[in-house]
């Protein structure tokens, strides 16, 4: 019997949002006054993806991830064509995961089940809250109430439901926290992902506190809100199979994000969109051009929306192996980390199981549950 095809996941950007939040440092723009340059943009996405199947050669396709910017704004149409080519590109897996970021507003919900005919089978909703004010604080163009709205409609629609959560904003309490997480628990996401807001550089939320205009949580108030999460979820039946993402279950676990965390290739197709592709020499990690404007004119010239490809050193692609795969449990197989020269016994591999921080485990390197708290520690020693 001859193995199979390797995994690939194809990740989708769509970068277009009807408002920009002000805590947000994606890659994103304004969704107005757009309608013919995203007709441009879904042509050349077809574009991009035909020419790298030919980079990636036969594959078998375990997970498309709609993100963005708000993929949910797509029009159905644009979504099952581009899967349409996707499955025809490469080898459908069975259990193929077919995800799309949403954002909770009416308009958005009432196209639910079109995008589910379209043929996406996970929906992951941007509730981000249930508090109204807290709504307004993060700029939010939905409120509780249309939450609650779309969830009900995307738990009838898709048989997969991950829901986006934004804690630690100023002024949150534990109980408080608590009671948000339940009642968002009450509509039976299989899968969660709470983050703890980020001040990003740049961003308005940035200006804000360096005002003094927004007073993130201190440190301990930030480290109660973290073990409310994880407790909440963690009686609710949740695993944190990684720091920010909860799922009832190993099948309930993102694929898309597993192809991230263990080292699985992907293409990238869309504005500002990543690539990581195993080639003969080496791997390719591919960043397409960030502006749709450049993207679609990248894609004419030359057939690929990549601004840059270079090919990983051997070193290069075993770092990216240690920052992705200590992220989740399983961790990452000390034979990919040869071209570092880390094994079982390095030195300090023993110093870090020593603190508490590794597992004992000989054939992987694996972080314990202490150790994926602090893994910008863990990564910094590892690699010096
Ligand atoms: C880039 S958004 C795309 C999804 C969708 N547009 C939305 O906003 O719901 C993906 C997720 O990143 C999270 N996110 C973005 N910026 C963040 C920040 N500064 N701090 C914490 N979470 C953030 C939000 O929870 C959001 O759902
Ligand atoms: S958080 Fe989501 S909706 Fe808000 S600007 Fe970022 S991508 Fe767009």
């Amino acid at each position: 019997m001859t193995d199979p095809a390797p995994s690939l996941g194809v990740y989708v950007h769509w970068p277009y949002c009807a408002r920009i939040c002000p805590y947000c440092d994606f890659n994103v723009y304004r969704d107005r006054g757009r309608a013919e340059e995203q007709a441009a943009l879904v042509a050349a996405i077809g574009r991009d993806l035909q020419a790298q199947a030919r980079l990636t050669g036969p594959r078998r396709l375990v997970s498309v991830f709609f993100g963005g910017g708000t993929p949910s704004l797509m029009p159905p149409q644009a979504v099952a064509e581009i899967l349409g080519l996707a499955r025809a590109l490469w080898t459908p897996a069975e259990d193929l995961e077919v995800t799309l970021e949403a954002n909770p507003t009416d308009a958005e919900a009432a196209r639910f089940s079109a995008f589910a005919a379209a043929g996406v089978n996970r929906l992951s909703l941007g509730v981000q809250s249930l508090d109204d004010e807290a709504l307004a604080f993060l700029g939010r163009d939905h409120d509780a109430a249309a939450a609650r709205r779309a969830l009900q409609i995307a738990a009838r629609a898709f048989p997969r439901l991950s829901l986006d959560l934004i804690y630690a904003r100023p002024g949150q309490t534990p109980a408080a926290w608590r009671a948000e997480l339940a009642e968002a628990l009450a509509y039976g996401p299989e899968h969660v992902s709470p983050y703890q807001l980020t001040i990003e550089p740049g961003t308005a939320f940035d200006r804000a506190v360096r005002r003094g205009r927004i007073i993130p949580p201190m440190d301990d108030m930030a480290a109660a809100l973290f073990e409310t999460t994880q407790a909440t979820l963690s009686a609710a039946g949740f695993e944190a199979y990684e720091v920010s993402n909860h799922a009832q279950g190993a099948a309930a676990r993102s694929r898309h994000n597993l192809v991230y965390w263990q080292g699985e290739d992907y293409v990238g197709v869309g504005p500002g969109a990543h690539g990581r592709i195993r080639r003969p020499d080496g791997r390719l990690a591919t960043v397409a051009a960030a502006r749709p404007a450049d993207y679609i004119a990248k894609v004419d010239q030359t057939g690929v929306g990549f601004a840059s490809q270079e090919t990983l050193t051997g070193i290069e692609a075993a770092e990216e192996r240690v920052l992705t795969g200590l992220r989740i449990e399983a961790g990452v197989g000390f034979e990919e980390l040869t071209a570092l020269g880390l094994s079982s016994d390095h030195r300090r591999v023993i110093e870090l199981r020593e603190a508490g921080l590794l597992t004992p485990d000989h054939l992987r390197l694996r972080a314990t549950a202490a150790g994926r708290l602090v893994l910008d520690h863990v990564t910094r020693r590892l690699l010096v």
